[in-house]
């Protein structure tokens, strides 16, 4: 495993609200720019083997398409039923300003 942070894109690369799917050492994470911040949580759904980055994020949540439960974005925790385990959630930095600033994500300290 990576330690310490690694780019996985641009920040004018992720639209408001739009999940974007991307690997880091083989972990799929999903990463979410909105409300002025961007987060990056594990891109697996906790109920079953379905990507996240395929549902829709609303008031800091990305919802499974398949069953419906949401998970927030900050802490990891599904909203509902059926999932009832965390996703993992990991720490993101921003370096650099505008659009070409570098989205970082580090996986050695899942939260
Ligand atoms: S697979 Fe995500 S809620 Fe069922």
């Amino acid at each position: 495993m990576t330690s310490g942070f690694v780019k996985v894109c641009a920040l004018g690369d992720l639209e408001e609200d739009v999940p974007r799917r991307v690997e880091l050492d083989d972990t799929p994470v999903c990463v979410v720019r909105t409300e002025g911040e961007v987060f990056a949580v594990n891109d697996i759904c906790s109920h079953a083997n379905v990507s996240l980055s395929e549902g829709e994020v609303e008031d800091c949540q990305v919802e499974c398409w398949l069953h419906g439960s949401s998970f927030d974005l900050r802490t990891g925790k599904p909203s509902g039923l059926p999932a009832t385990r965390p996703i993992p959630v990991y720490p993101v930095k921003i370096e650099g300003e505008g659009p070409g600033a570098a989205v970082l994500v580090s996986l050695s300290q899942e939260s």
